[in-house]
């Protein structure tokens, strides 16, 4: 059997009082787009058309080369956007599954069984319903005494009567591709909208005699989002689902309501993931690890044993068994290796920690290469920045940094060499020597005594 999809992503979303096309809005991480486009594929469906218009080459260069396009230039309703893929399409002799742009929880299982029981059917359309408590918004079914669908009503053109009706279309059809863009070109824009509603080719096959199907789906894999509300509480839904994949697969997380993680997101088995923690787009984080409370992850990787707690990590790599925070921000390009404390109020950024050092309080560390089982005192920072060019700092293995020193780079300081706390280091300090620079203390006795006299 021959199928073909179609997405209508052409709209802007007037709803959603944005910029950016709707269908490029993020849930859990992703656009909008991306999980309608992965549940066709998953339905095993390879020729996909997406119908783009409002900000077509954004659109576009998130769909990749995972979907064809065809424009349509202004938007006119959902029948004139069907109307655009004819040139992709005509000829073609199978069946067209249509869906909208705009419904994210769907799953590949509902498309095929809509196919197959269109199939069964012998039907020429068949369209995916669902009853909802509050169908606001939606196109109303509307079915005769017989339980016959009979037509689609959009919600702006109903009755006080036909409001009442709970069963919804959710813009998903299945379509003989024979005869239906024939159709199409009958339609006209006369309902309150002025818009060519793709919805009016139901009325139009039933008056014809055709058979048109109608299958029933699970309202919450159907919710589409029209504005911000409806973008909020579809992000719950799947929010909920990600967590819920993630504690049947050995995760704990010990309050979802205030746990966020994205799709994408890996987390291994026993990890505990505590209060107010964001996981976000490719972050993979290992077993056995602590993460949380108020932990924020974004691209980071993340190894077995590790604890993160009140920090931020962003685009870096954690190595088994380390520690880092609480209150540490781990910029971009970092990589702290196995064993590794990374205490309070410490931010590192483009940086090596080597296996087993330790930077556990205080410290600025930027663009440094520090080897293994250094330890580097309270309040030490690296002066990276001359005001025009940043520059490295190199720690060998086995160095003691005393509290407080400021490492003036471009500056190197051998494997084993201390450096005395307080210092201003601006010369290399070579391996297993002591590199100390501070004004020589003096101490005057009684001196309290005599200020007082005075
Ligand atoms: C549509 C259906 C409605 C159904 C609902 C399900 C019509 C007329 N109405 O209403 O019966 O209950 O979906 O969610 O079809 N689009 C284009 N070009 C256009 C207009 C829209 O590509 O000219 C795209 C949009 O980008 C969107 C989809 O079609 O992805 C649906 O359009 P939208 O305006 O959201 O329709 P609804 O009012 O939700
Ligand atoms: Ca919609």
């Amino acid at each position: 059997m021959q199928l073909a999809a179609v997405i209508l992503a052409a709209g802007k979303g007037t709803r959603m009082k944005s910029k950016l096309p709707k269908v490029l809005h993020k849930l859990c991480g992703r656009p909008i787009i991306d999980y309608v486009l992965d549940a066709v594929l998953a339905a095993g469906i390879e020729k996909v058309i997406v119908v783009t218009g409002y900000g077509a080459p954004e659109v576009a260069r998130v769909l990749g080369d995972r979907a064809g396009t065809a424009l349509q230039a202004e938007q006119l309703g959902t029948a004139h956007a069907l109307q655009q893929v004819y040139p992709y399409i005509k000829g073609f002799p199978g069946r067209l599954l249509v869906l909208c742009g705009d419904t994210p929880l769907i799953s590949p299982h509902t498309f095929t069984d809509l196919v197959k029981q269109h199939i069964a059917l012998g039907a020429s359309a068949t369209m995916l319903t669902t009853e909802i408590p509050d169908p606001g918004g939606y196109g109303r079914v509307i079915r005769d005494e017989q339980g016959r669908v009979v037509r689609i009503v959009e919600q702006k053109d109903a009755t006080a009567e036909e409001l009442l009706i709970r069963e919804v279309n959710t813009g998903i059809y299945c379509f003989d591709v024979a005869g239906l863009f024939e159709s199409l070109a009958e339609i006209l824009p006369a309902n309150a909208q002025k818009e060519y509603y793709l919805t009016d080719v139901i009325g139009l096959y039933v008056r014809r005699g055709l058979v048109v199907g109608a299958v029933t789906a699970d309202f919450r894999e159907t919710m589409g989002i029209n504005d911000r509300r409806q973008l909020a509480a579809v992000e719950a839904v799947m929010r909920r689902q990600v967590l819920d994949d993630l504690m049947d697969s050995g995760v704990t997380v010990i309050d979802p309501a205030s746990t966020f993680v994205d799709r994408q997101v890996r987390i291994g088995q026993d990890t505990v993931v505590y209060p107010f923690t964001f996981v976000e787009g490719k972050t993979v984080i290992g077993e056995d690890c602590v993460i949380g409370p108020g932990a924020r992850l974004v691209n980071a990787r993340i190894g077995n044993n590790v604890t993160i707690q009140h920090s931020i990590i962003t685009d870096s790599e954690i190595n088994d068994g380390a520690s880092v925070g609480p209150f540490a921000c781990i910029r971009p390009e970092t990589v702290i290796g196995r064993g590794v404390r990374v205490g309070n109020f410490v931010e590192v950024k483009k940086s090596v920690i080597g296996n087993n050092s330790k930077v556990p309080h205080l410290s600025y560390v930027g663009d440094a290469t520090i080897g293994e089982n250094v330890n580097i005192g309270a309040g030490t920072i690296t002066c990276n920045y001359d005001g025009e060019n940043k520059w490295p700092t190199r720690i060998g293995d086995g160095a003691f940094v005393g509290s407080n020193t400021n490492l003036v780079a471009p500056v190197e300081v051998g494997p084993g060499a201390i450096i005395g706390a307080g210092s201003t280091i601006t010369k290399d300090v070579p391996a297993g020597a002591l590199g100390v620079e501070r004004a020589r203390q003096s101490v005057i006795p009684n001196w309290a005594a005599k200020k007082k006299k005075r």
